[in-house]
């Protein structure tokens, strides 16, 4: 047990353990999956087309973690995201930056 816990500390210490998994975890308990996949179009747009729309834009993080909160439409499309309000400023953050790396 304590042999399993060092290896996974020494993973995540030499960067061999992707930060990004976590972050994926998020994704999947935030229930973002309902609505939007990678690499499919789903309810709401790709996440990697989100990625490459914002790829220029150097608050696209703070833009991207806002709209997220607040839900919205418009901008692809006519459907509708409803506002993910139970989501902290911080973990609306992290799911930005997280999906605007899927590039
Ligand atoms: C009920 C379906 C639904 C759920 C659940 C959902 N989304 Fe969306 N999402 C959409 C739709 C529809 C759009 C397109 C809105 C538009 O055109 O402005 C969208 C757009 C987005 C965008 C692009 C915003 C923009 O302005 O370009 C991001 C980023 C995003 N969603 C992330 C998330 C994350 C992260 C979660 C989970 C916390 C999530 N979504 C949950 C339906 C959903």
């Amino acid at each position: 047990m304590k042999k399993s816990i060092s290896v996974f500390i020494f993973l995540m210490l030499s960067g061999t353990m992707d930060v990004a998994f976590a972050d994926y975890d998020l994704l999947v308990k935030s229930n973002c999956l309902a609505c939007h996949y990678v690499d499919k179009r789903k309810y709401g747009p790709k996440l990697n087309e989100i990625a490459a729309k914002y790829a220029t834009d150097a608050n696209a993080a703070e833009t991207v973690a806002k709209k997220i909160k607040a839900g919205g439409s418009g901008v692809w499309g006519e459907d509708m995201m409803p506002p993910q309000a139970q989501l902290s400023d911080a973990d609306a953050l992290i799911l930005a930056k997280y999906i605007l790396n899927l590039k």
